[in-house]
This record gives C-alpha cells, structure tokens and sequence, in this order.
C-alpha cells in the first residue's frame, strides 16, 4: 500500500514507536503511517502483546457476544464494495417479518445473547413507525437487553426516534475519513459529509456510536488509513468495526485483491493502544480470509465477536463480499462454535450487555 507520508518520518525503530503508541496512546501521523507501513513478521508480536495487555487492563479475558440478524438484503445504494448493491441485479433479496425478527432474538435470547444487532441495506420499505415498533418490542420482550441498529444514513429526526423507542447503539462505518477515497467507493449521490453528519448526530442523541473502515479497499493508502485513525481519536467511538476488504463477484471491485490478514491484524492493535476501552470486534470477515482469522484478531486486541442469528433460510443471501463462512449454521452451532473459539486462545465469551467500559467510569460499580 502506498505511503506518501513516509517521507516525512524519523528514524526511529519500530520498537520504538510502538513503545511509545502504548505509552502515549497515540504517535505523529508520519510516525504512525511508517510503523504500518513498515512492520514486519519479526516486530509484529510486540505490538499484539502490548494490545493484548491494554484489552485485558480494560476487559480481562473477557469476550463479548453480539448477536447479529440480518433482517433484509435490499438495499437502495449502490456501494461500489459491496454485494447488496442495488445494482447487483443477482443478489437474492429477503426481507424478515416483525415476528421472524422477534423469533430469532427468542432463539439468541435462550443461546445466551443480551445484545442483539439489526442490520440491513437501506431498505426503505421500512418506515421509521417500524423501525420503532420492532425496537420497542424487543425492549418489551428482553428488557435486559441492548438494540443495536446497523441500517445506514437517515435524518437525524428518525435516529431520535429510534433512540425514544429504546436502540441504545448504533453501527454506522465511515469507511474512509478521506474525501477523495469515499467517492472511489461510493457512487456519488453519497458523501463523505453526510455519513459524518450522521455520526455526529447519534453520538449527540446519546447511542454508543461504531464507526469503522474496511481494510485494504480500492484506492486505500496508508495515509488514508491514518487519515481514519485521527478522526477516530477524535471521535471517541464506542466501538470500531474493521475488517479486511474481499471483493464480490458482481460488483466493479470483483477484480481488486483483498485486504490482508497481517495489515488488519496490524490495526486492531494500534487502534486497542489509541482507544485503550474501544469495543473491537474481531470480524466474520477476519474469519473468511483466514481460518483461524478471529482468534487471531482477539490475540491482537480484539474484543466483541458476532456471531450470526439470523435464519439459517437466509444467510446465504446476505452477501457482502465472496467467502462468507457461517452462512450454513444454526444459530446454537454458531455460539458454540465461537465459545470454543474463544477458549482456544485463552478467552471466555461473557453472557452480558456487554456495555463499553469508560475510563471515567473507573470505580464505579461495574454496569455490564
Ligand atoms: N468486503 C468487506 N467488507 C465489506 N463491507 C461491505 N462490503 C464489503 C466487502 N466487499 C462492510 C462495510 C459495511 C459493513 C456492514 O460491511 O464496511 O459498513
Ligand atoms: Fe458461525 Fe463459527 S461462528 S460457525
């Protein structure tokens, strides 16, 4: 990946920077961009050690589970990534009812899950009145549990509403913090603006705000990926949500390589030393480009996994990029599976909200 603020660093060693990453919680962006772009194998388990020990000061050993229900493929953007488009004319659409919804969080309910996490394209043959019902219904249902929208721009007036009706948390990616870079991947009747307008707005309403970027996307550099790291900073997110890029049969990307195992694994450690309390999901698209890809996202930082609730009937048809794994599961085998998972590297998955932990909050009684 290119580098162009290379240039501009100092000498120093890897080692160095990432001392000090830890010790300061942040680095000069030149100094950042040449630590990523020039880590190697030898340096790498440094810098996961040292993410390792910041996700245990702040969570322990523990794992947080996020079910996630996949409630409808449509979508009205055309996001050059990914496989929803609304031009991918061979996406099989779905779209779940009020009560599939209700059942499968029943079904994740009894498995263990106390967050739940509806995601969608932007279809809007949901109306904002629907949105709510389903929230609040849920909330009625599980009361002991979090909502977490993942379904895209809207007005900040429908946010609100969402956040009256009981969705405490919301997912919403920037997917690069670089103007020019955003309208390489998005068509253009999206902007950069707006995405950042709606994160504005949720965090000022009050969610727990997940932003986040794909890894290795067309046209990324690492100064733009640095780019993301100090809006980040500056953002102060609840959670980030990064995962490698993989391409999609049917989109323009189809031919663009995927994002790297290493270079995700890199970030999910700088991003545990610059946002030490930041829930970090190791993702199911870490989990497709390498097998063991969301152990190994945990051992570097990573603290939040989702595994999928969704019906089994329509998993297959929620297809952002090629490779998908989990999409023949149950939900059961799917909390099975990333218990035993998790064990293998030493972690436990936490039957709990799983609330962001604030620094501010330190001694005060744990809310989890
Ligand atoms: N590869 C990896 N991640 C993707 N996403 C969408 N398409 C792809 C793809 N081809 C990610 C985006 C989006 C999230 C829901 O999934 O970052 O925000
Ligand atoms: Fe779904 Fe492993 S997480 S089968």
């Amino acid at each position: 990946m290119e580098a162009k603020a290379l240039a501009y660093a100092s000498d120093a060693s890897n080692e160095e920077r990432i001392r000090e990453l830890r010790r300061e919680g942040m680095l000069p962006a030149a100094e950042l961009v040449a630590l990523l772009a020039t880590i190697t194998p030898v340096e790498a388990p440094l810098l996961y050690a040292e993410a390792r020990e910041v996700r245990e000061q702040a969570y322990g050993k523990d794992v947080y589970l996020r079910g996630l229900i996949e409630f409808s493929s449509y979508c009205r953007n055309d996001c050059l990534y990914c496989g929803l488009r609304r031009s991918n004319a061979h996406a099989e659409r779905y779209r779940l009812s009020e009560e599939r919804i209700l059942s499968c969080c029943e079904k994740g309910y009894e498995l263990g899950f106390r967050t739940f996490v509806l995601q969608s394209g932007e279809d809007l043959s949901y109306t904002d009145d629907d949105i709510c019902d389903l929230v609040s219904k849920i909330r009625a249902a599980h009361p002991d549990c979090a909502v977490t929208l993942s379904i895209g721009e809207k007005p900040r007036e429908s946010y609100e509403r969402y956040f009256e009706a009981g969705a405490e948390r919301y997912l919403l990616r920037q997917e690069t913090s670089n103007p020019w870079h955003y309208g390489k991947l998005h068509p253009a009747e999206l902007s950069l603006a707006n995405r950042k307008r709606c994160l504005d707005d949720l965090k000022d309403i009050g969610y727990q705000v997940g932003c986040g970027i794909m890894v290795g996307s067309p046209c990324q550099t690492w100064d733009f990926v640095v780019e993301d790291l100090l809006y980040m900073k500056a953002f102060r997110p609840h959670m980030v949500g990064i995962g490698p890029f993989i391409p999609h049969k049917d989109t323009p990307f189809a031919h663009e390589p995927a994002g790297t195992l290493e270079d995700t694994l890199h970030l999910l450690s700088v991003i545990r030393l610059m946002l030490p309390d930041v829930l970090l999901p190791a993702t199911t698209a870490l989990g497709t480009i390498h097998p063991q890809g969301r152990e190994m996202g945990l051992l570097a930082g990573a603290n939040v996994v989702m595994p999928n609730l969704s019906p089994s009937d329509v998993r297959g048809k929620y297809l952002l990029y090629d490779g998908k794994i989990c999409t023949g599961d149950e939900a059961a085998e799917c909390r099975a599976c990333m218990a035993r998972r998790c064990a293998s590297v030493g972690y436990q998955v936490r039957v709990s909200r799983g609330d962001h932990v604030s620094r501010r909050a330190e001694g005060a009684p744990a809310v989890r």
